[in-house]
């Protein structure tokens, strides 16, 4: 296995070991779960992906999200991210499917609003466009070595509140069912994720945060909105330009992603699986302490 690295200081791509190697054999695993904890971005090239064989390699890392209500491919392993309608044709830009692909658009990490948060997202390319729809990617760790130390201090000891509802919201009003409302209430986790393999913390922000535990609703959101411009600033990122075959897994605990925009009239498919994470990944040290905790 040949590791090229890509981005700013973070993303790398895995030369030489196919997704079926990593799903069969200890030792690629291991070499790729390395990998996996060092760069935060892996990207695999020329891969022949079948939903079952995602979801093989997928497994390695941990348990398979369920896909939730409101999402295509809904009780199954997998999301299905597409602008492609019932019909086949490309839906319309006030679809919700056109709508939701726009959310997506918004700095953030998958599944920090689920009860169980997500340690790495798995996406393939099924239908690429010509041009754009790429998925760029910061690295909030480094984000998070570049803060004063002071702040990184106060940070470790705060929690922030996400919710789905919030990061729909900014794209239109109902853009979260009320079925998913109730499905996924608001969820608080810590500010920073500290990786037990290497005792490094990350920022953990998205688009879905709106609130910092204890802090008054304005100066909380203004922290979270610095903190994101600063994760986010010129020239941090790495762009992942898609092509037909290529995996790209990452770590939410430790990055933030976001689509970027295409042609409307050209169709795209993805499909992603998402592995949530155990306590073996840091999940304990992330929830509030309960106040009987702090007694
Ligand atoms: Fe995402």
């Amino acid at each position: 296995m040949e590791i090229v690295p890509l981005g700013p200081g973070f993303a790398a791509e895995l030369r030489c070991v196919t997704l079926a190697e990593v799903a069969a054999d200890d030792a690629a695993y291991a070499a790729a779960r390395a990998a996996f904890e060092e760069y935060s971005v892996l990207v695999f090239r020329g891969q022949e992906v079948t939903d079952e064989g995602q979801l093989a390699f997928s497994r390695r890392f941990g348990p398979p999200e369920v896909t939730k209500v409101g999402s295509l491919g809904t009780g199954t392993h997998f999301v299905i991210l597409s602008t492609i309608g019932e019909d086949g044709k490309v839906v319309p830009a006030d679809h919700r499917l056109a709508l939701r692909n726009k959310a997506n658009q918004l700095w953030h990490t998958d599944s920090s609003f689920k009860r169980v948060p997500a340690l790495t997202s798995v996406l393939s390319a099924r239908i690429v466009p010509s041009r754009g729809g790429e998925t760029e990617y910061v690295s909030t760790r480094l984000a998070f070595e570049r803060l004063d130390p002071a702040l990184q201090k106060t940070l470790e000891n705060s929690f922030a509140w996400h919710d789905y509802a919030h990061s729909r919201g900014q794209i239109a009003p109902d853009l979260a069912t009320p079925e998913e409302r109730a499905a996924l209430p608001p969820q608080c986790w810590r500010l920073v994720w500290r990786n037990p393999a290497n005792g490094r913390g990350a920022l953990y922000l998205a688009s879905h945060s709106y609130a910092i535990e204890g802090v008054e609703p304005a100066a909380g959101k203004k922290l979270i909105d610095e903190l994101m411009s600063a994760a986010t600033a010129l020239g941090k990122s790495y762009v992942h330009n898609w092509q037909p075959g290529d995996v790209v897994m990452w770590d939410n605990r430790a990055t933030m992603h976001r689509g970027r925009p295409w042609s409307a009239h050209e169709p795209r498919l993805m499909v992603r699986t998402t592995i949530s994470a155990t306590e073996a990944d840091g999940l304990a040290t992330m929830r509030l302490p309960s106040p009987q905790a702090a007694e």
